[in-house]
């Protein structure tokens, strides 16, 4: 029996903002619709947001779901959390805080949470008009376990976003090597090239000169000099190790009032979904630790 929380099992018992949502004819007002899983492989989700066009904000979320408790509730979770934000606020929401929401899951059970967050990013993809990655041929994309169709892509973004250190932990994420174990093999020369690329990153943000490290408000406004520094350390120390466990890069390029001209490098700039990187990624965090007006720009190589 899984050692489920008491708001797991209430969430299971009285799953909130099941079903679906129409499509509508108010004006200003559009539906968008994210799927994810396959009901072969035993979990799948259908996530619907209304979502407020002027504004991006998100009206109402529904789910409908064929999965276990923790798919119902960790859906019910997430419908519940994403009502009233916008979309870039949405995509801010991690597998972890689906979980954290329900007070936990059990980590058989977490890839549960990573198909809400998953449905979230697609539901707003799709609604932007902006194609998910694919595993076709780039070696970003490479399918690494058959068995349950999953990527390359899709191991190194569970790796980093839930600090995981062991091949078992990505079967209980993600799935896979949970079906012939073939893969388990490749899991684990993932899990060390990570870790690797994420030592790197943090000793060369560690041997960069050392600048004013307070992004909190100033009454005295910050020189161009003292932005450019600041946004190079986010950059170094907050950006750069997730891209880099990812396959890819950032350069910091210019600074041009408040539009801040970046390169993207490795997967990051042949990636599909490069724009959506760029906005929430990095856009994101430089507003929020630097300043609200700035706007993230990539410029060609
Ligand atoms: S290829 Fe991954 S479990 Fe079979």
């Amino acid at each position: 029996m899984w050692d489920y929380t008491d708001k797991v099992l209430d969430l299971f018992y009285n799953p909130k903002n099941q079903g679906a949502i129409e499509e509508t004819s108010e004006s200003g007002v559009k539906v968008a619709t994210g799927e994810v899983g396959s009901i072969a492989c035993g979990d799948a989700l259908r996530l619907h947001l209304k979502v407020e066009v002027e504004s991006d904000k998100i009206l109402d979320a529904r789910f409908q779901t064929f999965g276990c408790t923790s798919a119902i509730a960790s859906s019910s979770a997430l419908t519940e959390m994403v009502k009233g934000l916008t979309l870039d606020e949405a995509l801010k929401i991690s597998n972890k805080e689906i979980a954290d929401y329900l007070g936990g899951l059990p980590e058989a059970k977490m890839h549960c949470s990573v198909m809400g967050q998953e449905a979230l990013e697609a539901a707003i993809y799709n609604y932007r008009g902006i194609a998910l990655p694919t595993h076709d041929d780039d070696e970003e994309g490479a399918l690494i376990c058959s068995c349950f169709g999953i990527t390359e892509a899709k191991i190194r973004r569970v790796i980093v976003e839930n600090h995981l250190t062991e091949a078992e932990q990505v079967t209980n994420y993600v799935k896979a090597g949970g079906g012939c174990g073939s893969c388990l093999a490749s899991i684990d020369d993932i899990i060390r090239d990570v870790k690797e690329k994420q030592a790197a990153a943090t000793v060369a943000s560690k041997q960069k000169v050392p600048v004013a490290n307070s992004p909190q408000p100033s009454s005295k406004p910050l020189t161009n000099v003292q932005r450019i520094a600041l946004i190079q350390k986010v950059l170094d120390e907050e950006v750069r190790p997730v891209l880099i466990a990812d396959g890819g890069d950032v350069e910091l390029y210019d600074l041009e009032g408040d539009k801040v001209k970046v390169l993207l490098q490795g997967a990051c700039g042949s990636c599909p979904s490069s724009t959506a990187t760029l906005k929430i990624a990095i856009e994101a965090r430089l507003k929020e630790r630097v300043s609200q007006n700035l706007v993230v720009e990539a410029v060609e190589p």
